[in-house]
């Protein structure tokens, strides 16, 4: 069996690989982006593909591999990078890795909400710049969850976990929505399942932490932020295409909405010249949700183990429903 891996791989996933006996991994080794043409090139006879959110894959990389690839493991939960349409066509089966990353990704999608409705790299720039003259009754003032009522667009996973963290600040009410209404992810919270357009009216921080599929792509845009309170705060760690981003600019900049904190963009890396950081109301991370150690080396595990299983043929730990 022979497959290909698209990226340097975190140690533990890289040594199961390296230990796996009767399977061929020739790899991109390099912590960089695979150009198009090795992928192309890479992929060609392969039993097996491990690759990222970073790679496409589609029917030119499908076609490329050939008749022999059975199995595509990727190393995200997200899987908006691979046509699912095409693969399932084909008779190829997907592995992924979600709920081991869910902590570190809640755990981030927190710390953005409090670094962004706090002003934290305002305020630290501040004091860099000279700008702390003294202690100033208004000065630096932003929003706090107390009392607040958090919209969380996608109660899955990741959407749970950000709401069971939340609720401690003294969150006074959740609202959710969804292709349909999860009680049972609910009622934990007392959630109330709503259309967008209310989530986005009574929202005072909007958290989106759904998958990007045909139906999410570009739903936060003009209308959806028109709605909003001029005090909300918006959060996106999902990904970038679910946020028209020339929408939001317009909100964050005519104060339609308070700020924004955003882990994911489209497109990634967003280009340094984007209007979107030149505002002191925006705070971008390098999509960085679910990077802790720990949960990277399981996340290599868990897509090692994937890719072994599918080319053996093996039930997997963690697959795709196609
Ligand atoms: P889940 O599948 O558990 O949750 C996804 C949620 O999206 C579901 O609750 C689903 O709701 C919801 N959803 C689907 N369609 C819509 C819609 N039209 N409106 C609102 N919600 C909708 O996945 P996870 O929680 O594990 O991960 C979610 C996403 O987070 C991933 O797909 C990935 O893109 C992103 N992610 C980002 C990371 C980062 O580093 N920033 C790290 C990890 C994940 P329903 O069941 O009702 O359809
Ligand atoms: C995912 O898994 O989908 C994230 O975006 C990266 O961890």
């Amino acid at each position: 069996m022979q497959a290909f891996v698209s990226r340097r791989l975190p140690r533990e996933g890289a040594a199961l690989l390296a230990a796996a006996g009767g399977c061929s991994i020739q790899q991109w080794d390099s912590d960089e982006p695979i150009p198009r043409s090795e992928l192309l090139a890479g992929v060609a006879g392969k039993h097996g593909l491990l690759c990222v959110l970073s790679d496409r894959v589609d029917k030119e990389v499908l076609d490329a591999a050939g008749p022999n690839l059975k199995i595509i493991s990727t190393l995200s939960v997200g899987v908006d990078h691979l046509d699912l349409e095409e693969i399932k066509k084909r008779g190829i089966r997907v592995g992924y890795t979600p709920d081991i990353l869910t902590d570190a990704t809640a755990e981030l999608s927190v710390a953005l909400l409090l670094a962004t409705c706090r002003r934290l790299l305002e305020a630290v720039e501040e004091v860099k710049n000279g700008g702390w003259t003294s202690w100033k009754p208004l000065w630096m003032c932003g929003y706090g969850l107390s009392g607040s009522t958090v919209g969380i667009i996608g109660l899955g996973r990741i959407g749970l976990a950000v709401a069971r963290r939340l609720k401690p600040f003294g969150v006074k009410k959740f609202l959710y929505t969804g292709s349909r209404p999860k009680p049972e992810n609910a009622a934990e919270f007392q959630a109330e399942f709503v259309p967008l357009t209310k989530l986005a009216e009574k929202s005072d921080f909007v958290v989106v932490t759904c998958s990007l599929t045909p139906g999410t792509k570009g739903m936060c845009n003009k209308d959806f932020f028109s709605r909003m309170k001029k005090t909300s705060v918006f959060i996106n760690t999902s990904r970038g295409a679910v946020v028209s981003q020339e929408d939001l600019y317009q909100a964050l900049v005519s104060g339609q909405i308070a700020a924004a904190g955003l882990d994911v963009t489209s497109p990634e890396p967003l280009p340094t010249d984007h209007p979107l950081l030149s505002l002191k109301n925006c705070m971008i991370l390098p999509h960085i949700g679910s990077a802790t150690y720990a949960t990277r080396n399981a996340m290599s595990v868990l897509a090692a183990n994937n890719l072994l299983a599918g080319l053996k043929g093996e039930s997997m730990p963690s697959e795709l429903p196609l």
